[in-house]
Parts: C-alpha cells; sequence; structure tokens
C-alpha cells in the first residue's frame, strides 16, 4: 500500500534547497506512523479473534506477566522511532534556523491588510519577488495578531508573533510562482492573508528589480504619489473618502483651510504639505493627535512632490480643469495621456473603479 504510492506527490513540488531535509523527516516520520498504525491495529484484531474462538469460561484477559522480552522491545522500537524522528528533523531543523550570513534581506510586515515586502533598494511590493540560486533571508513582523509565513512549495512555515521579528530564509531552485499565505487563524476578520513568491531566473530577477523600483518609470506623478500612499504608509493614517482616521482625511486636503491646535489658520499649499511629510509635529491640525512619523530622511523630494501633484487630484481646489471629470472611470492610459499633457490628471480620481485599474496595472507590472 505504501510502496506503492508515489511519496513526491503527497508534499508540493519542492522548489527550494531546504526541501530536502523537510522531506526526508517528514516522510520518515510519516512511514513510521503508518507502520505502527498498521501493527497496532493488526495485532488488536488478531488478539480479539483469538480471545473469541475461546470457550466462555476462558474469556478474559489472559493471567500471568506479560513477556518481558516482548515488553522490551515494544519499549525500545517505540523509543528508536522517537530518536529517529529527532535525529531525522534535526538537521532540516538546524537549517532553517541558520540563515547564510550574506542572504538577501526582505523585510515581511504582515497585518490584516496583507503581507507588505521591503527589499534592501528600499522598494516595496506585496509579492515577494526572488532570485533561484540566492539565499533569500525574511525578516517578519505583524502589526496586529499571530500570523504566520507559510509557502508549501518551498517548505517554510515560520509563526510571526506580535513584538517579535520571525525569521526565515530559503533558496529557491526552480522558477515559478508558489503560494505564499498566512497558515495562522488570526480572527475572522483576518480571513484572506494570501500572496505568492515569485521565483525568476537571477538574469530576469535583476531585470525586474530595475524596472518596478522606479516608480517614476512609466508613470506619471499623480500615480507616482497614488503608488507612494501605499507603499509610503500614509495609507494607515489617512483615508480618502472624507473619513477620519488617525489623522485627516486626503480627500479636499489640498488647497483647503484649515486651524491648528495653536489656533493658527492655515492653507494646505506645496510648501505647507512638504513640511507636514518632514516634520509633521511643528504644526499640528486641531482635533488630531502629534502621531504622526517624521517622514525627513526616509523621502525624496520627488517623492513629495509626486504626492502634492495627486494630492491636488483629491481635492475640489486643486485646480483641476473644469473639464475634470470626476465620475468617469478613465482607463489608465487615457488618464496618463490627459496628466502628460497637461498639469492637472485625472489618472488619480478618487473614481473606486479608476483606483481599482490603476492598482491592477500596478499588480501587473509587479509581476
Ligand atoms: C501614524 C499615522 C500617520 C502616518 C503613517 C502618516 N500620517 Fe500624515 N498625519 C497624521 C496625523 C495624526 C496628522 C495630524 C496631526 C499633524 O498635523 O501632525 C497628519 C497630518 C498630515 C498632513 C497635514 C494635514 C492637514 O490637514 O493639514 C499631511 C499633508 C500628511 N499628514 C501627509 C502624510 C503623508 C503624505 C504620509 C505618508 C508619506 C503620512 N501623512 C503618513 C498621521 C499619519
Amino acid at each position: 500500500m505504501i510502496a506503492s504510492a508515489n511519496l513526491s506527490s503527497w508534499l508540493p513540488q519542492a522548489a527550494s534547497t531546504q526541501a530536502t531535509g523537510v522531506d526526508a523527516a517528514f516522510y520518515g516520520v510519516y512511514v513510521a506512523g503508518a507502520f505502527a498504525v498498521i501493527l497496532v491495529t493488526g495485532l488488536a484484531v488478531t488478539f480479539v479473534r483469538q480471545f473469541r474462538q475461546r470457550r466462555g469460561d476462558e474469556q478474559g484477559a489472559p493471567g500471568g506477566r506479560a513477556h518481558p522480552l516482548l515488553q522490551g522491545l515494544w519499549v525500545l522500537s517505540a523509543v528508536a522511532i522517537a530518536v529517529f524522528a529527532f535525529a531525522a528533523g534535526l538537521p532540516g531543523f538546524l537549517d532553517a534556523n541558520a540563515a547564510p550570513w550574506l542572504a538577501y534581506r526582505v523585510q515581511v510586515g504582515a497585518s490584516h491588510e496583507g503581507f507588505r515586502f521591503t527589499y534592501p533598494n528600499g522598494h516595496v511590493a506585496d509579492t515577494l519577488h526572488v532570485a533561484t540560486g540566492r539565499p533569500v533571508r525574511l525578516d517578519a513582523t505583524t502589526a496586529d495578531v499571530v500570523h504566520s509565513l507559510l509557502v508549501p512549495a518551498l517548505r517554510v512555515n515560520e509563526p510571526i508573533l506580535p513584538g517579535r521579528t520571525a525569521q526565515a530564509w530559503f533558496t529557491a531552485t526552480s522558477p515559478g510562482t508558489y503560494d505564499l499565505r498566512s497558515g495562522t487563524w488570526g480572527g475572522d476578520t483576518y480571513q484572506d492573508l494570501r500572496t505568492a513568491v515569485v521565483a525568476h531566473a537571477p538574469a530576469d530577477f535583476d531585470a525586474w528589480m530595475t524596472r518596478v523600483s522606479d516608480i517614476f518609470a512609466g508613470r506619471t506623478m499623480e500615480q507616482a504619489g497614488e503608488l507612494l500612499y501605499g507603499t509610503k504608509g500614509c495609507r494607515a493614517c489617512h483615508s480618502l473618502d472624507g473619513s477620519k482616521l488617525v489623522g485627516p482625511s486626503f480627500k479636499n486636503l489640498y488647497g483647503h483651510e484649515f486651524d491648528t491646535r495653536e489656533g493658527v489658520r492655515i492653507t494646505a499649499d506645496a510648501a505647507y504639505i512638504r513640511t507636514s511629510i518632514l516634520t509633521p509635529n511643528v504644526s499640528v491640525v486641531a482635533g488630531f493627535e502629534p502621531v504622526m512619523t517624521p517622514y525627513e530622511g526616509k523621502i525624496t523630494d520627488k517623492e513629495i512632490e509626486a504626492i502634492t501633484a495627486w494630492l491636488r487630484t483629491l481635492s475640489d481646489k486643486g485646480g483641476a480643469p473644469a473639464g475634470a471629470d470626476s465620475t468617469g472611470a478613465a482607463p489608465a492610459a487615457d488618464a496618463m495621456q490627459v496628466s502628460q499633457a497637461g498639469e492637472a490628471s485625472q489618472a488619480a480620481e478618487a473614481s473606486p473603479a479608476a483606483q481599482a485599474a490603476a492598482a491592477h496595472a500596478t499588480a501587473q507590472e509587479g509581476k
């Protein structure tokens, strides 16, 4: 029964160097377990039949002591299985816990919004891209509850506990797209924490990285600004629909007046927005706490310009031309032409369909 089964089809096709150790231990324990089940069930059935065949007055458990040799053998074989499982698993376990020193380091952030991967050059994506043959080390943290990093094909399974940095590493062996998800139930609202690992041949990976890490390539300033809203973490505190989160909404922010805690009336122009991003606690909007992270040193001038350009498209005082249609879901390509031609753009107009299209285009590009 066991011999005829195709062992390799029990775990997904292995795609990392780790798989050898993990699979050997897994199948070893699996076979030992199956053997024990068959042995115990077989003996139980045999004994039941033997006892049933005796005459009535002979029924019941046999008296006397158990056979010492058989008893010893039984204990020894159980211990042997445990020792074997330990010995078979140990090398893989030690290996999985010691990432090579020069591994390519990717920071992983897990939250109910999904996984975010930050590459050494600062590029942020929601899928994990790696090169085959290069060890990749993941340093994972969670922003809320317990999650885990589960990549069956790469034999990676690491819990991510709040307040700690979980570490995992692997070396992908064959190019392909592999399922990555949180294998931990984190509550009803955290169901679909799922994305993918895309393993490229090394040259393809380098080309991909060059292409995606320049956020301005193939994007208008407004589109780059919208992208930065997600990748720089603004989304966590600023809504786009006018609702108040930790910070004020980005809707109708640009060009509007508001009061600061200090009682000063300010117009949110480009210069003010720049200061608000770099040193937000210098003047704090009335009704809010000074909790925004100062972005000084974490954002470039061009990125601030892009965010500002995008914020203008979200405001009725953004200076958009009278003809700008805030309800139309302009196809991404059209939007790009419009904004390349003129000052203002419809690219990131707050219509959900246009946003979805833009997000989709971004995701496609990331592939
Ligand atoms: C940790 C939450 C948090 C994050 C992340 C955050 N902000 Fe803020 N932001 C706030 C809060 C709170 C305020 C209001 C208090 C203040 O003025 O400092 C604010 C204020 C602002 C203002 C001024 C708003 C106004 O009405 O005058 C701007 C502009 C702004 N943030 C831009 C950004 C941008 C751009 C990013 C991302 C690069 C960002 N914020 C990330 C919390 C955050």
